[in-house]
């Protein structure tokens, strides 16, 4: 009988009834191999679809199926188990489980361990296309997201009803992998409760590198301390903060994961897999416009009175991430030295940002200093910030940053993950 050697993470994983269920035995099966302590619950139509037996089987537990279960509840209460896990996973979800959670249901075993519990909760809805599509899946999915629950795909091909769409539900290696990432995380870095528990933020930050030669390359002023004070900012407000950084002489805030890279194209990568998962991107990195076309392989010598050197432009991290994820939420930095307003409502527009951070460079201002000024851009208005210092900016930065989005319920994420081939 499979036990919990390892002492890993407690994971509640939930079926409910679609014919993705069969798919959970998988699930099931990868929780119990990382190590995780898991309990299965299943509701009255997932039992339709695949046997408890099974479960129990690959678990080693007995499967909680019901509120009335008499001997059940007095081994463990609903309220207890629904403080037992680490997380519970709902996974296939369908739009009927979905609906009941956002809307607070508790009329059996599983809802009323969702409405009790204040443990992270993930989703991998599975349903067809239309469902998924509907608008009242599509409101009950933003809300669900804004609450802090995690969606887990759906991924689009055929469907089990034989149509082509999206609402097939995640691969369970995917959803182990997006849970137990996350719970890896979460350990390393404690919860904070703010309004941004349960979020997850992507921070570029510094100047890039961008190599001539062996020994030499093209960079700016940028000290990357704004960034930084954004990462810490954020975080103080309860996000998950990744902070991708160019190369800069500043410590990582505490409960930060950060990421080094060193050129414009690694800060695109590291960014692109970082926003992946996440809710939100604050880009305050100073990224070089160009790179060398060449880069020599050896220190290029002294000899011409000129030397030209070839630029190509970079990739706009900004525009790149936004056209893979058109539901994240983007901020975006603007710094000028001229019709401050105009270039940077430019940028808001163009970059398909939902808020845009401009301030006056040059003269000395806000590059390499420590304090700053900002107006902050979005749609409808403007709010000014400072000036003060870089962490004060920072902190009023976030809380504008967390209205914001809290105030505009986004799509889910599973909108944001690329389409997945059919698996027989
Ligand atoms: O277009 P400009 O460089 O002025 O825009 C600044 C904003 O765009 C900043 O948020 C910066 O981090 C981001 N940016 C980017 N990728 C680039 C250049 C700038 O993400 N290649």
């Amino acid at each position: 009988m499979p036990t919990n050697p390892n002492a890993g993470p407690r994971i509640l994983l939930a079926l409910t009834g679609g014919i993705a269920a069969y798919k959970s035995a998988e699930l099931a099966r990868r929780f119990v191999k990382a190590g995780c302590d898991v309990q299965v619950v299943m509701t009255a139509s997932a039992q339709r679809f695949i046997g408890a037996q099974t479960f129990q089987a690959l678990t080693g537990k007995p499967v909680r199926a019901s509120l009335w279960d008499e001997a059940a509840e007095a081994a463990m209460g609903h309220i207890e188990l629904a403080r037992w896990p680490d997380a519970i996973v709902i996974a296939p979800a369908t739009a009927n489980t979905l609906a009941k959670i956002t809307h607070g249901l508790a009329d059996d075993l599983l809802t009323t361990l969702v409405l009790a519990t204040d443990k992270l909760i993930f989703v991998a809805p599975a349903m067809n296309r239309l469902m998924w599509a509907n608008a009242a899946t599509q409101a009950n999915m933003a809300t669900l997201r804004a609450r802090g629950v995690r969606v887990i795909g759906p991924g689009s091909g055929e469907q089990a009803c034989g149509e082509v769409g999206e609402g097939r539900v995640a691969e369970p290696e995917d959803v182990a992998k997006a849970v137990l990432g996350a719970l890896a995380r979460s350990t390393a870095s404690p919860a904070i409760d703010g309004p941004l528990s349960g979020r997850r933020a992507v921070v570029t930050a510094g100047p890039t590198r961008e190599p001539i030669d062996p020994v030499r390359f093209i960079t700016n002023r940028s000290s990357g301390k704004q960034g930084y004070a954004v990462a810490a900012a954020l975080r103080a407000l309860g996000a998950q903060v990744t902070l991708v950084s160019g190369p800069v002489n500043l410590p990582t805030p505490a409960g930060v994961t950060r990421v080094d890279c060193e050129t414009a194209l690694d800060m695109l990568d590291a960014t692109q897999a970082a926003c992946a998962t996440a809710d939100l991107l604050v880009g305050t990195a100073a990224v070089a416009d160009y790179r060398c076309v060449e880069i020599a392989s050896q220190k290029i010598k002294k000899q011409r009175d000129t030397l030209e050197l070839q630029l190509v432009k970079n990739a706009d991290i900004l525009t790149e991430v936004r056209a893979a994820q058109p539901q994240l939420f983007i901020v975006g930095f603007a710094a000028e030295t001229e019709r401050l307003a105009e270039h940077a409502r430019g940028k808001l527009v163009r970059k398909k940002l939902d808020l845009i951070a401009a301030n006056w460079v040059g003269d000395g201002r806000a590059f390499d200093r420590d304090d700053n000024q900002l107006t902050v851009y979005w749609a409808e208005g403007e709010q000014a910030i400072g000036p003060a210092d870089k962490a004060d900016i920072a902190r009023q930065l976030a809380a504008l940053i967390a209205e914001r989005l809290l105030a505009a319920p986004r799509a889910p994420a599973a909108a944001r993950r690329p389409a997945r081939k059919r698996t027989p």
